[in-house]
């Protein structure tokens, strides 16, 4: 029966425990997507964890859509993220980077000569987004064109090569809350007659075709993917949610990837669904406690539990599991605030602050 503290193989890589850090947005990088040094602190400070998953990161320029959100398709971005491997590596620590492109979710004001979003089709998403000038509602994105599709597929193949060249452990697709891959699986915000749209191959078309993409540049073993079967966040509908992921699960099994990571936002009991049909590595997400992740895996319904908020705010979590200590609470308010206030001052067991 595993524990939180057990190792784990994922690919060629054994993690040290089964306690995951979530792939977090923090809004910390500068404005043309480089990354800061308090990154470098903020991840070496949460080595602890089995693995740490980074914040989603930009694959092109058209792919953000939020502020201060870093990238990895420039030297000058391979460069800052290179310290952030290096700080993790350097504390004994694992680290894979996640990819998204936001499609319908970007706004004109990150987008390069303000351009319209791209999204499978030309269905805007209800809603806002925060931009430093305030609250914008989202606009409806231009339906992305097939020649397009292929070169965001070879973006999200490239950012895998470029970062594993900035050293890092691997890579995990951001098939997730209402970003670009999860608008292509989703029955609202894809309408298209192509195909890419209509019946559940198409639909998970452009997934598979980005997940060999990435493979194919950097190995199955390096890369993971993570989903949020039926979450609405980024107004996205999946009436079929029940046939299209134990399609992709069990399509996956012949992938080989390092991991499968689904987050049961509404706790709908898919990881009791999901993991029977996948026979790889399956990470368990979202509300978990030390408790009910150990239940989970006593029960054999997930191989790890991936904390959020949790780790967010307690960079020694997984010590504080062991030792049944109390746990800091999350400062909502700096969540995506520039600065360390926030991000690099949360204290560890025994200490003001984590320096
Ligand atoms: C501040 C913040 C930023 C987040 N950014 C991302 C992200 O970039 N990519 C992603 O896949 N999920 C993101 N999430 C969702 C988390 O990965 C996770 O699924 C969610 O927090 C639920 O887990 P928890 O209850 O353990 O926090 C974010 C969550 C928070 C709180």
């Amino acid at each position: 029966m595993a524990t939180l503290f057990d190792k784990l193989k994922i690919g060629n890589i054994e993690l040290t425990n089964r306690m995951i850090m979530a792939p977090m947005t923090r809004s910390r990088a500068t404005d043309e997507g480089i990354q800061s040094d308090s990154a470098a602190e903020y991840y070496a400070q949460r080595t602890s964890a089995g693995l740490i998953i980074t914040e989603a990161v930009n694959i092109s320029p058209m792919a953000k859509g939020y502020v201060r959100t870093p990238g990895i398709f420039n030297e000058e971005q391979i460069v800052a993220w290179r310290k952030v491997a290096d700080a993790v590596h350097a504390r004994g620590g694992t680290i894979f980077m996640q990819f998204f492109h936001t499609g319908r979710i970007a706004l004109p004001d990150f987008l390069p000569d303000n351009a319209q979003p791209v999204a499978p089709s030309a269905v805007k998403a209800k809603g806002q987004n925060y931009t430093d000038a305030g609250m914008k509602d989202f606009v409806t994105p231009r339906e992305i064109t097939k020649e397009e599709i292929k070169q965001t597929v070879k973006d999200f193949g490239a950012a895998a090569k470029n970062a594993i060249s900035a050293g890092f452990d691997g890579v995990e697709l951001h098939s997730a809350s209402g970003y670009i891959v999860h608008q292509f699986l989703s029955s609202n915000a894809n309408l298209r007659t192509d195909e890419y749209g209509g019946s559940i191959e198409n639909r998970t078309r452009f997934l598979f075709e980005v997940l060999d993409a990435m493979t194919s540049e950097v190995g199955a073993e390096r890369v993971g993917v993570k989903f949020s079967p039926r979450m609405p966040f980024n107004d996205i509908e999946e009436r079929d949610a029940e046939e299209v992921y134990p399609f992709i699960l069990e399509k996956l099994n012949d992938k080989n990837l390092a991991y499968v990571h689904v987050a049961d936002h509404a706790g709908e009991g898919w990881h009791a669904r999901l993991r029977p049909i996948y026979k790889g590595v399956y990470f368990a997400g979202a509300s978990f406690t030390k408790e009910s992740g150990e239940q989970l895996l006593a029960q054999g319904d997930a191989d790890a539990i991936v904390y959020g908020v949790k780790f967010l705010a307690n960079p020694d979590l997984p010590e504080r599991f062991k030792r049944g200590a109390n746990l800091n609470e999350p400062d909502k308010a700096t969540f995506y605030s520039p600065g360390e206030k926030g991000y690099t001052d949360y204290p560890t067991l025994g200490h003001a602050a984590a320096k």
